[in-house]
């Protein structure tokens, strides 16, 4: 009989004791107690490699956000000089640190527009969270408290504090948690599916910015501040609207004196090739940003909430004089490690051009994806550059259905053991590798992808017939 390993017994050890005392984020509560956890525990590059020293292509990337791959020494050396140095100190009030300052004037400067004051969040939905309640501030300072009602859309994700989870539209996330739903709204998913829809891209546009203005004129511009929105709805499943739509509602925020947020904690630091995708890809310049994940890579959580300076002028020219504090901010805002991290990391996709390589690569990624849908079991692969998916199907059958999303696991699972990791949601694989993915590693993920549903198919097939 072979002996356990030492490192084998420590990972025997831990799926034990996560089994027997860990809730984890996004839990499967039918199968919590069960001794069944992946502990990952090394990674190198775009792989991770797990306890059992099984080795995985990471087309996750982490959870979207390892950008620039597993084991950059520069962002390791910014975050042990900087912990040395000081590992933190309060952000409250006048106080601040280098990092945090340094990283501030670099976000103003990759940011579109006049987007040039920043509040440090602790991640992403610290940031939503934080860009609603500054719209709650422009307006209730100007003495327009009323005007606090926000606009969401359906199959949005925007996080899982309250507020923010309120914002999230996705069905299949709300459950029996508590939702604000008094004034917060949410307009239909703007998905457009070119291979499937049954309207042309012009109707289906013209169909969601007339809902968007009879919404508003439902609930009354003057009772609505803001309009939050991802460029492309990355949790719901890779949804890209028409386009166009960004501009389109855009304008419609400006003529209802609604701000704009755009949600960019997926799209932006190189996911679609550029630092933010609003302006360049979708022709918009936000009244704020927020952005996490890829901010620092993945290495240190850190989120922010970019602000124009004509809505940041006015928080300052309204404030109330008896009271002038702004009272929205974290122990860890500016984390000065997390900022440290976050300005090597920086540094390295402006070195390594990595908006460059991902502009390169991303439409490969893409194309070498979309050949899958010759297999019987996919409905479709939706992607831009590298955030990308690919919808299962029984044949014949559309959407999550117990059906679809039972072949959808068995083919994440093939995905698994084959070296492959892709993110499970209903009957989709999700993936968003990190951004330094080469080639050939996309080819090794579209061989794996496709032996995973040949095999599923086949599966499908026997249990049919059988
Ligand atoms: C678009 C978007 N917004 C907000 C969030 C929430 O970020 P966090 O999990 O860091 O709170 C996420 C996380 O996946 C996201 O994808």
């Amino acid at each position: 009989m072979r002996l356990e390993t030492e490192v084998e017994r420590r990972g025997r050890s831990s799926v034990q004791k996560d089994a027997r005392h860990v809730l984890h984020p996004w839990a499967d509560l039918s199968s919590v107690g069960a001794e069944n956890s992946l502990i990952v525990r090394e990674a190198h590059g775009v792989e991770v490699v797990d306890h059992r020293g099984r080795r995985y292509l990471d087309a996750i990337g982490g959870m979207w956000c390892v950008t620039v791959g597993y084991g950059r020494e520069e962002l390791i050396d910014a975050m042990q000089a900087q912990a040395r140095m000081m590992p933190y100190y309060t952000p409250f009030g006048d106080v601040t640190n280098e990092p945090a300052t340094e990283l501030a004037a670099l976000l103003a400067e990759l940011s579109p527009g006049d987007l040039n004051r920043v509040h440090f969040t602790t991640g992403g939905s610290t940031a939503v969270e934080s860009a609603i309640r500054i719209a709650h501030l422009y307006y209730g300072s100007q003495g327009r408290p009323e005007k606090h009602h926000v606009l969401s859309r359906v199959d949005a994700y925007h996080g899982s504090t309250y507020l923010a989870a309120s914002l999230s539209g996705k069905d299949a996330d709300r459950t029996s948690f508590h939702y604000e739903s008094t004034w917060v709204h949410h307009l239909q998913s703007p998905r457009y599916d070119p291979d499937h829809s049954p309207v042309s891209a012009a109707e289906r546009l013209s169909e969601l910015i007339g809902e968007m203005e009879a919404a508003i004129a439902g609930i009354g511009a003057e009772n609505i501040a803001c309009f939050i929105a991802e460029p492309i709805l990355a949790s719901g499943g890779v949804l890209t609207p028409p386009p166009g739509y960004h501009a389109a509602t855009a304008e419609v925020c400006r003529r209802n004196d609604i701000l704009y947020i755009s949600d960019e904690i997926v799209t932006g630091f190189g996911r679609l090739g550029h630092f933010f995708a609003s302006e360049v890809k979708f022709g918009v310049v936000p009244d704020m940003i927020v952005t996490a994940k890829g901010l620092t890579s993945g290495y240190q959580p850190l989120g922010a909430v970019l602000i124009s300076d004509r809505v940041a002028a006015a928080l300052v020219e309204a404030a109330d004089p008896a009271k002038p504090v702004f009272s929205n901010g974290f122990t860890y805002s500016g984390h000065p490690v997390a900022c440290a991290t976050a300005i090597a990391n920086i540094e390295v996709m402006k070195g390594d051009d990595i908006c460059g390589h991902v502009r390169g690569v991303g439409p490969y990624f893409v194309e070498r994806l979309r050949e899958l849908r010759t297999s019987p079991i996919v409905y479709t692969v939706r992607g831009d550059h590298l955030m990308a998916c690919v919808e299962c199907q029984v044949p014949g059958e559309v959407g999550p259905t117990p059906r679809n999303m039972a072949l959808a696991a068995r083919v994440d699972a093939y995905c698994e053991e084959a070296g492959l990791l892709v993110r499970p949601y209903e009957n989709l694989c999700i993936m968003s590798p990190p951004l330094i993915i080469t080639k050939g590693e996309i080819d090794r993920i579209a061989a794996i992808m496709a032996d995973a549903l040949a095999r599923a198919e086949r599966e499908l097939n026997a249990r049919e017939s059988g």
